[in-house]
């Protein structure tokens, strides 16, 4: 039998949660070390990697990479708003607030195919949300995509922005199409996706934090159509009704592509 579990001991005060989830993970890496018979060699291989990866700072990159798109099902599952994501690593809050016609703050030469993504907010029984906020944020178009604040090289904010939705619960922002995403494979987590077998990208996504009062918040990506790595996303986080077509159009002002998508925010449960 496992040690410990059951004890009462004076001065000591148990976390009922802590023992209803962190003992069993340990039971179950004990299970583990004997079922595969691990070796002092690589036990001394696992503390060294787990100090690599908190000096690294990819901490929070790895915690995404494998367990994020769980957490997200389970925090999802009894929701009436529209299909939710993980927030990925890489949100960084107060970016510009933007104005209509809304533009994403970009780079005089900023790389990528123009992309116009518009849709709306609504409630579950189809009524507009006025005022509804989006926080926007996606990589650049260089492949493989970096982002602003996280990767040198983009001015502060680059391909960050917040805008509102209108009397009818529209909402248009001008930016660029974003590149597929490489998480970073020189650090501990590329290092062990490499052990693994697998490769470290994402297929190219819009991310999306949507809040209105009196409504339930929402983080969720929307993807493209055609992209390669839709069905081996380093992160699991691609889900079929966030894959979304990036249509052409013109204008007299020259070509884009337009992305739509219609967004349902639930209420608060009171
Ligand atoms: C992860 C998610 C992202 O959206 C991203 O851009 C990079 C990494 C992740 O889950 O690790
Ligand atoms: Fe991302």
């Amino acid at each position: 039998m496992h040690s410990q579990t059951g004890v009462e001991i004076p001065g000591i005060t148990a976390n009922p949660r802590v023992v209803d989830v962190v003992q069993p993970l340990i039971d179950r890496v004990q299970d583990l070390i004997r079922e595969k018979n691990v070796s002092y060699d690589e036990w001394h291989q696992a503390i060294h990697f787990m100090m690599d990866l908190a000096n690294s700072g990819e901490m929070p990159l790895l915690m995404d990479v494998f367990f994020e798109a769980t957490v997200d099902a389970v925090a999802s599952a009894a929701s009436a708003s529209s299909t939710t994501a993980i927030e990925g690593p890489y949100y960084v809050p107060g970016a510009p607030m933007l104005e209509p016609p809304c533009v994403m703050p970009q780079r005089p030469d900023e790389p990528g195919e123009p992309l116009v993504f518009s849709g709306t907010v609504k409630t579950p029984d189809g009524k507009p949300i006025v005022g509804a906020l989006l926080d926007v944020w996606h990589s650049d178009a260089t492949v493989p995509g970096t982002y602003s604040n996280i990767h040198p090289g983009q001015p502060a904010f680059n391909l960050r922005g917040r805008l509102q939705t209108d009397e009818q619960g529209r909402f248009e922002l001008r930016t660029i199409r974003p590149a597929p995403y490489r998480i970073p494979d020189q650090g501990p987590t590329g290092r062990l996706l490499n052990a693994l077998g697998r490769h470290s990208w994402r297929p190219a996504h819009v991310h999306v934090k949507l809040t209105a009062d009196g409504y339930q918040p929402l983080t969720t990506q929307l993807y493209f159509q055609g992209d390669g790595f839709l069905d081996s996303d380093v992160a699991s986080a691609v889900k079929d009704d966030l894959i979304l077509a990036l249509e052409p159009a013109g204008s007299n002002g020259g070509s884009h592509l337009t992305l739509r998508y219609d967004f349902q925010l639930a209420p608060t449960n009171h």
